[in-house]
């Protein structure tokens, strides 16, 4: 049996699509139930829900065999896995945004800006190599907040449709790095489970 993590909220959907196009087949109503493990239909799957944040995790750790997570998360982890396929939903950016009008303004009395993220390692990175001092505030949610009520001067989030940057006022300053839906391996599986895990690569491979 093969386990694959796969992450909720935005790629649930697109998730379970691919993979019944795929043949991979799991109960209509899983993105309905509050169940967190299920069973495919033949029983050769398992999928496992999870924040996508932690689809790495589970996967380097060998708590699941394979997992569908956007590339930010997995620059931002860090994690040591194979990702042999972009599949090709889940588009977005990975950008630096602040309150509109606000662009490259900066204030000589505080050279350092604060940041608010969900991802500092990738926002470390991108201010690092520009030779920016940079306070870093961690956040789980709700980024676009900080600027607003003045926790933060920038954020480094997800921009999808742009949405919730237009809705509070924010605007893109740069966009560090794109992202997408990917395919990735625990390296342990990948050679007690070939058989399995090529047969799905195959398949997926086709479609996307
Ligand atoms: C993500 C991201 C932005 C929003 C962008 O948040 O952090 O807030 O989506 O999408 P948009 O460009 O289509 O408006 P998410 O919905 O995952 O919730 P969160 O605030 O809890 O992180």
């Amino acid at each position: 049996m093969l386990v694959i993590a796969i992450a909720k909220g935005r790629f649930l959907k697109p998730s379970l699509d691919l993979l019944g196009r795929a043949g991979v087949r799991f109960d209509k109503d899983m993105a309905k139930s509050r169940k967190l493990i299920f069973d495919s239909e033949g029983g050769a799957f398992r999928a496992i829900l999870v924040k996508p944040i932690d689809v790495p995790t589970y996967v380097e750790y060998g708590a699941a065999d394979v997992g569908i997570a956007g590339r930010d998360v997995l620059v931002e982890s860090q994690a040591d896995l194979l990702q042999p396929l972009d599949l090709g939903f889940g588009q977005c950016k990975i950008a630096v945004a602040a309150p509109n009008g606000f662009r490259n303004v900066e204030d000589p009395d505080h050279p350092t800006i604060r940041v608010a993220t969900k991802y500092p390692s990738i926002t470390l990175e991108y201010f690092n190599a520009r030779g920016i001092p940079v306070e870093i505030i961690p956040l789980s949610g709700s980024i676009e907040l900080a600027p607003l009520i003045g926790l933060a001067d920038r954020i480094v989030d997800l921009v999808e449709t742009g949405e919730t940057l237009k809705e509070n006022g924010l605007e893109i300053v740069d966009v560090v790095a794109e992202s997408s839906a990917h395919l990735v391996i625990n390296r342990a599986s990948y050679q007690t489970k070939r058989g399995e895990i090529v047969k799905m690569v195959e398949s997926l491979e086709k479609l996307v």
